[in-house]
């Protein structure tokens, strides 16, 4: 295990001493692939810095990471390769013209569905969960603001409320489902996929299983299921749930955006993957990213970190990142099994700005907990009002970093404000494609950083399958359960 005594005992100088020390945006800022990186109000100096980076060497990262790329064994648990950034054309050579054949798979499919080859097209009805759901949400959510080609809903919850909401504003006859599943075995998606076919039938769709696109991992299944080979995209068994969005999961967000938009993302993905490569870690931004993480889990023993995005478009990245990096680190053991003697992930929340300052932000200023926040905004507008929304809108994600760090004296403690709080800054030049595969591409390596160096599998779940399992043996009648679970099934489902 690697060494933490010397971080641990570094001195620990508040932030506004660090900045009174000098030029704290030297060193602690970096502009990679449209995006500007500010870690200036965290307490990272370079000294800390260079011991994290010999924690970093000391827990193998560089190995990782090339064994990562070179798609070598690395979800040690489930003895796969984790190949994600082959599905952006980083990767090896093998694994890369794979995806670059599944690619145009699902564009060849594409290019047909836009010729009506099944008729005349209007609505996407996505159905996935988890890492099939969440990624391509944001995309669409994200990127969609330009007009689409297509409605898309993306439906997720087994709550019959969330489909129904979604067929309300659907033409059964202009719809295609696309079912998106890794296993094509998911409880909530193949019983979604049902009642969409069901409502499809219903309607008098003559060929209801004619309209479905399988995004999997598992073709098999999905002919099994009743979906024809030929209207399967599929991707690799190495690319993880949560890591999908690159492959077919993908799907709905290229329909809806258009190609060239998928490959924009998958091409500003690229980008990220290299300097993560290639970058000495005291200029990789996933690295300095993952050292503050780490600084203020490990050594400050923070347990919670939040995430706030300034921008509309951005509402879904907490949900989003909240898989990824939950799913991912939430872990309580080593990749060799060895119990953690150590805190693994944060908990990661967060919210919009503005809207969160007016409902959580008294507790980020002045509660007991302190909680890292990082900011995101956007320096190009999207709306077309008068432009006070948008300066508002920065200004806002700007005086609030400021304001945590700051703080406050007043006689009334009430009124007074610790400060010393810590926030970094992601500013992105504008939100387009290219720049959200970077964003996105940041997020997934700087949590494989904080894995390697925690020495901890970052591409296993097994943690999800207990309550999976017993729902299931529950609804089997097999199950011995607890007199409350018992009784609260008796009472609500008889
Ligand atoms: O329950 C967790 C999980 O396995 C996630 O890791 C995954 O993204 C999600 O379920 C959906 O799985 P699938 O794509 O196989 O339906």
């Amino acid at each position: 295990m690697p060494d933490w005594s010397k971080i641990e005992a570094a001195p620990r100088p508040t932030l506004s001493e660090l900045f009174e020390r000098g030029d704290r945006l030297d060193g602690l800022t970096l502009d990679v692939a449209g995006i500007h990186f500010d870690w200036s109000k965290t307490h990272l100096t370079p000294e800390l810095i260079a011991d994290f980076a010999a924690l970093a060497d000391e827990g193998g990262l560089k190995a990782k990471r090339d064994a990562l790329f070179a798609g070598e064994i690395v979800n040690v648990t489930e003895g796969r390769a984790v190949e994600h950034t082959a599905e952006r054309y980083e990767g090896a050579a093998e694994s890369v013209a794979r995806a670059k054949a599944q690619h145009a798979r699902m564009r060849a499919l594409i290019d047909a569905i836009e010729g009506e080859a099944l008729g005349p097209i209007q609505h996407v009805l996505h159905i996935g969960i988890g890492g099939s759901a969440l990624g391509p949400d944001l995309l669409v959510s994200a990127l969609g603001q330009e007009g689409m080609h297509y409605d898309v809903a993306i439906v997720s919850n087994v709550d019959g409320l969330a489909l129904e909401a979604a067929l309300e504003h659907f033409d059964p006859h202009a719809t295609i489902i696309a079912v998106a599943s890794k296993t094509f075995t998911t409880t909530e998606t193949m019983l979604n996929a049902e009642s969409a076919i069901g409502w499809m039938t219903e309607a008098g769709v003559e060929d209801p299983y004619g309209r479905v696109i399988a995004l999997t991992a598992n073709p098999e299944k999905a002919v099994e299921w009743g979906v024809d080979e030929t209207r399967i995209l599929p991707f690799s068994e190495s690319v993880g749930g949560r890591y999908s969005l690159w492959s077919s999961i993908g799907f709905p967000a290229a329909m809806a955006l258009g190609w060239d938009a998928f490959e924009e993302l998958l091409e500003g993905a690229a980008e990220m993957d290299r300097h993560f490569r290639f970058a000495e870690p005291a200029a990789n931004a996933p690295v300095l990213a993952a050292f503050a993480d780490l600084y203020y889990t490990q050594v400050r023993r923070l347990s919670t970190r939040a995430v706030f995005a300034y921008d509309e478009r951005l509402r879904l990245l907490p949900d989003y990142l909240q898989q990824l990096e939950m799913e991912s680190n939430g872990k309580g053991v080593t990749a060799d099994g060895v119990p953690l003697d150590r805190p693994s992930a944060p908990i990661t929340w967060g919210g919009t700005g503005t809207d969160a300052q007016h409902a959580v932000f008294q507790l980020l200023h002045q509660g007991t907990h302190v909680v890292p926040v990082e900011f995101l905004a956007v320096i190009e507008a999207a709306d077309t009002l008068d432009e006070q929304h948008h300066r508002q809108l920065l200004l806002n994600a700007f005086a609030q970093g400021a304001a945590l760090m700051k703080g406050r004296d007043h006689a009334d403690k009430a009124r007074a404000y610790p400060g010393d709080r810590p926030s970094s800054t992601l500013l992105l030049d504008t939100l387009d494609p290219r720049t959200l595969g970077a964003l996105i591409a940041f997020y997934e390596h700087r949590t494989f950083v904080n894995a390697a160096i925690l020495g901890i599998n970052a591409f296993d779940q097994f943690g999800v399958e207990l309550g999976k399992e017993m729902a299931r043996a529950a609804d089997a009648g097999d199950q011995d359960l607890d007199a409350s679970t018992e009784a609260l099934i008796k009472r609500a489902l008889g």
